[in-house]
């Protein structure tokens, strides 16, 4: 497969692209970013690496993450962590409340903001310093230990961010919180700035290609927590859009505001897209397409 010639095409098509969507502006920071940035990464199964565009700037991966986080929880507490949030998808955008109330403070699949929280609320009871060791431990995956959060872009949401202390205090009514409120959030923005490039990305997330073990061929999820994580990013990755997720592009993936999608074809490869207008639903408008393109130009889907 000539993964550099799609690649390239997808590229051009979309610098030429007028509509690109439209930048976050709800976390401040993140609307300083230049909405002309493009960039396409993708690692095969030989671990040969195809990029076109922008694919070696750091961005701020945003809800990226929460697979990241759900993966460390997992690895930590094992299937008990389904006591506390379950795994069907919300149809709901990623900061809505209704059905956290309506389900008893249960959230809806750990994609969402509310099951991200409670995630983080696991971290913080397990590990002894919750920011370092996740940090060490996404470092460890990618086998990069440049990669780091952003602090300007977390005391931003910090500041900004009261659907998710609304979250976080309706989950602690429901006694879904182990700790307090203010440290789960800290822990949470924290993971949610973290920048990464298109390029790290798909060294972190090759660990999902390949039934849990990463470049450095050690082992940090076992193959049946692989194929549960990875079938919560096919059916919950992109909220309210999952289902135009699958049916457009056909692979589990993942999304962030920062304009960030990462997306996998077990056995086969992970590709990572970074183009920071978003559409109406917080997914990259032109990070959707080009999916939508590489999986119908290769006919490499899960379907
Ligand atoms: O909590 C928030 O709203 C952001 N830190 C993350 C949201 C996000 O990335 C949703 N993704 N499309």
């Amino acid at each position: 497969m000539d993964f550099q010639s799609v690649l390239d095409t997808i590229a051009q098509d979309a610098l030429s692209m007028q509509d690109k969507g439209q930048v976050a502006t709800y976390i401040p920071e993140l609307a300083k970013i230049d909405i002309g940035k493009f960039g396409i990464c993708l690692i095969d199964n030989k671990n040969d690496i195809f990029s076109a565009g922008d694919t070696d700037e750091g961005f701020s991966i945003q809800s990226i993450s929460k697979v990241l986080i759900l993966a460390k929880a997992f690895q930590l507490i094992g299937d008990d962590l389904w006591k506390r949030v379950n795994v069907e998808p919300s149809g709901d955008p990623f900061n809505h409340l209704s059905l956290l109330e309506q389900e008893n403070g249960v959230p809806r699949n750990p994609l969402i903001n509310a099951g991200a929280i409670v995630v983080c609320d696991v971290l913080v009871s397990k590990l002894k310093n919750p920011k370092k060791d996740f940090l060490q431990f996404v470092r460890d995956v990618a086998g990069d230990h440049t990669i780091n959060y952003d602090t300007s872009v977390a005391q931003s949401e910090k500041r900004t961010g009261f659907k998710n202390f609304a979250a976080a205090y309706m989950i602690k009514s429901y006694k879904n919180l182990e700790n307090e409120v203010n440290e789960v959030l800290d822990l949470y923005f924290s993971i949610c700035s973290l920048a990464l490039s298109c390029r790290q990305l798909v060294h972190v997330f090759y660990l999902f290609m390949n039934h849990g073990k990463c470049l450095q061929n050690k082992n940090h999820l076992t193959v049946n927590q692989v194929k549960r994580i990875n079938a919560i990013m096919l059916t919950c990755g992109f909220y309210d859009e999952a289902g135009e997720f699958a049916f457009e592009v056909g692979l589990p993936g993942k999304s962030g505001v920062g304009g960030g999608i990462v997306a996998v074809l077990p056995n086969k490869y992970c590709v990572a897209t970074w183009s920071p207008g978003l559409n109406k639903k917080g997914n990259s408008k032109l990070g959707m397409l080009a999916l939508e393109q590489l999986t119908t130009k290769t006919g490499l889907s899960i379907f």
